[in-house]
């Protein structure tokens, strides 16, 4: 049996894709000051350093207020924001992108997602404006998210810079095995929200079975189940224990035979799901 409760194992024992921890940390509801700042402290003590916000989240000043407080470099964080929709047209997304980089206290973002490709989207000219962005040092990279295959694949002939990773819901109930193909077919980070459909995995009797029998938890075992599955995930947590028992999945190794069992699970559920989603 496998103990994955240990704590703070440190920064190193992450695996990092391109420099992008596979594990991040999810900032949505984290809207009061304190309550984000004191998480997001607890998370980088922890050993996180890839976060995960949004300006639609309302929390990209206490986002950059925990930075600068911590005890690591802002180059030792990978900072990942998003650009709501209605602000996708090109002059819009400049400035949005250049507000965000005066919330969050930072000259520059590691990475900055189209949040959605609904209302302002439009795939010339917001496209254009992320790749202005980029040759201006605003962002180092491009994400998507909420992308479909077909989308995800025009957004790719679009751009100079090329697309660093799309950021869609994904999980044991909602495995997307077609989105993390397109990714795979170019070259894109797969990054999963609600990577434990928030809590809905801990009902599923596979994931807990063999959670048991690692005298682990159904979080560590959704969460190691997208690491090892090639998929970066960003679960978000207020409680410090919460905090620390999903870091310490990345001590929790699945064998090939748990790894198909969760490829099998064939109960169905999605968090997120608005009216403009492009599924809709
Ligand atoms: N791009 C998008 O459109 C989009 C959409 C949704 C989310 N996101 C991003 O993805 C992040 C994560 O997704 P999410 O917040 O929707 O869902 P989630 O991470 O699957 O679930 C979060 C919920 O699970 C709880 N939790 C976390 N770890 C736990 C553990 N080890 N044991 C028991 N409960 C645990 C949290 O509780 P406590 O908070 O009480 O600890 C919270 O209620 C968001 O914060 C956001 O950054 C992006």
């Amino acid at each position: 049996m496998t103990n994955v409760t240990r704590h703070g194992d440190g920064a190193d024992a992450v695996p990092t894709r391109d420099g992008m921890a596979m594990l991040g940390y999810g900032t949505w509801k984290l809207a009061d000051r304190e309550t984000c700042i004191d998480a997001i402290t607890t998370a980088i003590e922890t050993g996180y350093r890839h976060l995960d916000t949004a300006r639609m989240y309302d929390n990209e000043t206490y986002v950059g207020e925990a930075i600068a407080d911590a005890d690591v470099d802002r180059e030792e964080v990978f900072l990942a924001t998003k650009i709501w929709p209605d602000d996708l047209g090109y002059e819009d997304a400049i400035e949005a992108a250049y507000d965000s980089l005066e919330n969050l206290d930072t000259d520059y973002l590691d990475l900055l997602y189209i949040h959605w490709p609904a209302k302002a989207y439009d795939p010339a000219t917001t496209l254009e404006a992320f790749d202005r962005l980029v040759e201006e040092g605003v962002t180092e990279r491009i994400g998507v998210s909420n992308f479909t295959p077909e989308l995800l694949a025009d957004a790719c002939d679009r751009t100079t810079a090329p697309i660093f990773a799309n950021q869609f819901e994904c999980h044991p109930l909602l495995p997307r095995r077609r989105w993390r193909e397109a990714c795979a077919d170019h070259d894109v980070h797969p990054v999963a929200y609600a990577p434990i459909a928030r809590q809905e995995v801990f009902e599923e009797s596979t994931i807990v079975e063999i959670a048991a029998a690692h005298d682990a938890s159904p979080a560590q075992v959704s969460l190691a189940w997208l690491r090892q599955r090639d998929v970066t995930a960003i679960p978000k947590a207020a409680s410090a224990d919460h905090i620390r028992e999903n870091w310490a999945s990345l001590s929790l190794d699945l064998t090939d035979a748990e790894l198909a069992a969760i490829d099998g699970i064939e109960t169905r559920s999605r968090k997120v799901d608005p009216s403009f989603a492009p599924w809709n």
